[in-house]
C-alpha cells in the first residue's frame, strides 16, 4: 500500500517536472531591452527604407527582445503604457512572430515569447512574395477590435492607424540598428486567422519581415 502511494507520489512529481519543462520550452523569455543603442532619430529617419533582402542568419536574442520592445513593449511600468500610442489607450494591436519552426504571441506585460503553433507557417504571411521567406523572422501585426467599448464605422480606422504605428515603430528601430525590413499588406489573411484561432473582430493588418542586412 505505501509503495502504491510512493509511486503515486512519483508520477505526480514527474507530471508537474514536465509540464513545467514544457511551458518553458515553448516560452522564451527575452533579455531585458536596451536603455542605449542605434543610431540618432535624425540618423534613423534619413536612413529608413523598404529593404526584401536579408542575411541568412537569426536575431540574436538581444536584438529580438530590442525589436519587440520597440514595437510595442511596456515603457512606463507605472501605468503598462507601451512605446505605440493607441486609441483611447486601448492597446488593440498584437504582435505574433512568424519564425522558421514556430510562431509566437509577444506578451508585452513579461517580455517573452509564448508558442502558439510549431511549423514553418511564413508562407502564409508571404502569399507570393517569397523574399518574405528568407527573413528570419516576419512580425504580424494583429488589431482586435473587441477591446474597444463598442465598435463603431471609425473603430476600424483607428486599428488600422495603430498598427501603423508599430510598424513605423519597427521601421525605426530597424533604421536605427542597421537591419532591413519592409511594412506590408499582403498576406493570406484567412489562413492565418485561422491557423492563429482569431475571433470576430480580430484581424491581421500588417507584417513587417525582419533580417539583418545583406
Ligand atoms: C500600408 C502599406 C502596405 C504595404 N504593403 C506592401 C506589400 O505588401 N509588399 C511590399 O513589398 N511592400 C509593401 N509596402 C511597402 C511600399 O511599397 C513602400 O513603402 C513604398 O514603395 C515606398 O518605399 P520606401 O518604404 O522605401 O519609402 C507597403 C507599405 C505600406 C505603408
Amino acid at each position: 500500500m505505501r509503495i502504491i502511494k510512493k509511486l503515486k507520489v512519483l508520477l505526480l512529481l514527474t507530471a508537474i517536472i514536465s509540464t513545467t519543462l514544457v511551458s518553458s520550452a515553448q516560452d522564451k523569455k527575452l533579455p531585458a531591452p536596451d536603455k542605449k543603442g542605434g543610431s540618432s532619430l535624425m540618423e534613423a529617419l534619413w536612413n529608413r527604407k523598404s529593404e526584401r533582402t536579408f542575411a541568412n542568419k537569426q536575431l540574436s536574442d538581444q536584438d529580438l527582445s530590442n525589436l519587440l520592445w520597440a514595437a510595442c513593449g511596456i515603457n512606463r511600468a507605472e501605468n503598462g503604457k507601451r512605446t505605440n500610442p493607441t486609441a483611447r489607450n486601448k492597446q488593440e494591436v498584437s504582435v505574433y512572430a512568424f519564425f522558421a519552426d514556430r510562431v509566437c504571441l509577444y506578451d508585452h506585460k513579461t517580455h517573452s515569447l509564448k508558442t502558439v503553433t510549431k511549423g514553418d507557417h511564413r508562407k502564409l504571411i508571404a502569399k507570393g512574395q517569397d523574399f518574405v521567406l528568407t527573413a528570419p523572422v516576419t512580425l504580424l501585426l494583429v488589431v482586435n477590435l473587441n477591446m474597444y467599448d463598442k465598435i463603431e464605422d471609425s473603430s476600424f480606422l483607428m486599428g488600422a492607424a495603430d498598427a501603423g504605428i508599430v510598424s513605423q515603430n519597427i521601421n525605426l528601430f530597424c533604421a536605427a540598428y542597421g537591419l532591413s525590413t519592409v511594412t506590408r499588406a499582403t498576406m493570406d489573411n484567412d489562413a492565418i486567422e485561422q491557423l492563429l484561432g482569431l475571433v470576430d473582430n480580430q484581424f491581421p493588418l500588417l507584417n513587417n519581415p525582419v533580417g539583418y542586412s545583406k
